[in-house]
């Protein structure tokens, strides 16, 4: 089984932004997660929301904002103010992190088209992916399965998983598509079915598992991975059990 860094360790740093990847990195974590958005001017860039209003000192969507707005915002003291100087970062900024860390492990991108359209997403994703070799395995996931559709096409060969609805009809369409490779369903939703679980045809990997009394659940489900806001300690309760 294994752990994936939520939006980096965002448990103990500012959700998806170089400090959170780069303690997910040095926690040891054997994946990291991030959701990737576009803006105004067709840049990518990684946060969770649609909304800058959460994460950062602005208000307002991501799609009507250029990349140079988006940077001017401060996206670490909502968080604590000792990351006052944090930005928002580009995909291409991560990369470079995980470059520059010699990263080895698994990085989950995350197509946020659940919400909006962002029109060409995909293959500005997949341009850049395409564009080196990296240290590091990628995956895709997304809640649209029209986006997942889409990145299959660009890249065949690259690992698709459906991030879920917690519905038996998103449970069904991952099964129809046989380049869907897992699901992540909630880990309340994947409580719910400890009878089935252990018996999916798929690899299964819920979100977000935070304590170690958790992390037994789940790994008595027999679950492929997990992500967790806290790699460092859910790492080691891993190797505790
Ligand atoms: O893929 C699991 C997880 O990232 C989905 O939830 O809302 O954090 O993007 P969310
Ligand atoms: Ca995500």
């Amino acid at each position: 089984m294994k752990i994936f860094a939520h939006r980096g360790a965002s448990g103990t740093r500012p959700e998806n932004t170089l400090p959170s990847f780069a303690e997910a990195i040095r926690a040891g974590a054997e994946g990291i997660e991030l959701d990737v958005q576009l803006t105004k001017d067709n840049e990518l860039v990684v946060m969770h929301d649609e909304q800058v209003n959460r994460t950062t000192n602005g208000k307002g969507a991501i799609k009507d904002k250029t990349l140079a707005e988006i940077k001017a915002l401060n996206a670490g003291s909502w968080f604590d103010e000792k990351y006052a100087s944090t930005k928002v970062p580009t995909l291409k900024e991560v990369t470079d992190l995980l470059i520059a860390r010699n990263y080895r492990g698994i990085v989950e991108i995350e197509l946020k088209t659940n919400v909006e359209d962002y029109p060409g997403i995909e293959e500005k994703v997949s341009d850049l992916m395409l564009s080196q070799e990296w240290p590091f395995i990628y995956w895709y996931s997304s809640f649209n399965l029209d986006t997942l559709e889409r990145i299959h096409k660009l890249e065949p060969k690259t690992r698709i998983d459906l991030v879920m609805k917690d519905s038996e009809e998103a449970t069904n369409m991952a099964m129809d598509r046989s380049y869907i490779k897992g699901i992540h369903p909630s880990l309340d939703w994947a409580l719910a079915h400890d009878a089935e679980v252990p018996n999916y045809p798929i690899d299964v990997r819920p979100w977000t598992v935070n304590d170690e009394e958790n992390l037994k659940k789940v790994m008595d489900l027999q679950v492929s991975g997990a992500f967790t806001d806290f790699p460092e300690e859910i790492q080691l309760a891993k190797r505790r059990n």
